[in-house]
């Protein structure tokens, strides 16, 4: 997914003028940085989710602060928790 990121995925993003991004399947974490920076610019906030992520959590909260929130579960038992996503990227 991270290879659409920028050609596909940001300007449709963009287009809705999504405030709050879900991920679900994060994996290294290459696109979850994007979706962030992508945060950081435009006032917004994620959700990753995935039961075994393998990257370095801490450092992402460090670089974005509340604007991350990590779920290290399935995605069918974290989804029912969240409220008012305006899209879910699934990979
Ligand atoms: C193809 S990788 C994701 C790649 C990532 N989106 C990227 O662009 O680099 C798939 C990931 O989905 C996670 N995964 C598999 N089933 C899942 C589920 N039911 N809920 C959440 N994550 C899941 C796996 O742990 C794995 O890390």
């Amino acid at each position: 997914m991270r290879r659409m990121w920028t050609p596909l995925m940001k300007p449709i993003i963009e287009k809705i003028n999504a405030r709050y991004i879900v991920e679900v399947g994060s994996a290294t974490g290459g696109n979850t940085w994007s979706i962030l920076e992508y945060c950081r610019d435009h006032d917004a906030h994620m959700t990753a989710i995935d039961p075994f992520p393998s990257f370095d959590i801490e450092k992402y909260k460090r670089e974005f602060g509340d604007k991350f929130q990590m779920c290290t579960e399935l995605s069918l038992n974290a989804l029912p928790h969240l409220q008012d996503y305006d899209v879910i990227l699934i990979d």
